[in-house]
């Protein structure tokens, strides 16, 4: 079993400030670090400490940020074979601040992200069958996304979809091709149409996306938890874990990483309180990647906490 991500890979600049800046305003930052990030090299990450076989598909620019992503990768784990160096574009950034409540703004600067090609990802799909996983974002070309999901339809595979960030006008076809979907509230908004803000309308979104078509729905809630539905009819919500929140960026990421490394040969229901306590754990540290917890951390935490 092996999980192969079209995925996107940024150096993430975060600012610690005590509000977002607002329009005209300069804010001096409480503090800054230089991380890596993207959502896919996240996600990638996160899984591939939970012991999941992971293949990255993505680019980074000719530079130093890339040579240094690139190598974070590697450390830990994660197959950078299909990882290719962009001859033109500078490797993907992102400025993030985060506030004291550990609440994030994100703007990212695509770079060589944007420049993956079908072509990229082709010699891996041609590998993969119904044991393997392909996970993508809408970090990387949507078009490319959607082509990848379909050849691996084709071949059995199960198709993630982190609709990240949030857009709309999402093809119905893409939803289609979709076993299993996690957004959070805003972008199941985008997708859905329907004001994903209560409990109410957060069940209401995800049966509407089963009937799109996607298989399998979890909706994450950050300090709410998350919320499951699938296409026959289950349903459950899972709530957080009580962790003192110092910086939410790579929470989600982290939660999807560490859900599908336990979803081969755990409930879907313990797959989800597992994804939830190691989201919790990437919560209460500071960073992208560097805030994702070993399968070790996320067990003693599970240890103690249940
Ligand atoms: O989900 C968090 C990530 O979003 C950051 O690491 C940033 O790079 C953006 O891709």
């Amino acid at each position: 079993m092996s999980l192969v991500l079209i995925g996107s890979i940024n150096l993430d600049q975060l600012f610690n400030v005590q509000h977002a800046p607002k329009p005209g305003e300069t804010l001096i930052a409480d503090g800054l670090i230089e991380a890596a990030g993207g959502k896919g090299a996240n996600q990638a990450v996160a899984a591939a400490k939970n012991g999941m076989e992971v293949h990255f598909v993505g680019r980074v620019g000719d530079d130093g940020a890339g040579q240094s992503l690139r190598a974070g990768l590697d450390e830990a784990g994660v197959n950078t074979e299909r990882l290719l160096t962009d001859p033109t574009a500078p490797t993907g950034r992102a400025v993030i601040f985060v506030e004291p409540s550990g609440q994030n703004r994100i703007v990212v600067a695509s770079g060589a992200n944007a420049e993956v090609t079908d072509a990229d990802v082709e010699p891996l799909i041609a590998k993969m069958g119904p044991d393997d996983y392909l996970l993508a974002t809408f970090e990387s070309p949507l078009d490319v996304v959607e082509t990848a999901f379909a050849a691996a339809k084709k071949r059995g595979v199960t198709t993630v979809l982190n609709p990240a960030p949030a857009r709309t006008g999402v093809p119905e076809s893409l939803l289609k091709l979709t076993n299993i979907i996690i957004p959070n509230e805003g972008e199941a908004t985008a997708l859905t149409g329907i004001d994903t803000v209560d409990a109410a309308s957060t069940a209401e979104s995800a049966k509407e996306l089963c009937r799109r078509g996607v298989q399998r729905v979890i909706i994450t809630l950050a300090e709410n938890g998350c919320y499951y539905a699938d296409q026959d009819g289950d349903e459950f919500a899972t709530p957080a874990f009580n962790i003192k929140a110092v910086d939410s960026t790579g929470a989600g990421d982290t939660f999807i990483g560490a859900f599908l490394s336990k979803l081969a040969t755990s409930s879907v229901e313990d797959a989800v309180v597992y994804a939830t306590a190691a989201s919790g754990l990437a919560v209460s540290r500071q960073g992208g990647q560097p805030s994702i917890p070993t399968a070790a951390e996320v067990e003693e935490y599970l240890k103690e906490a249940i």
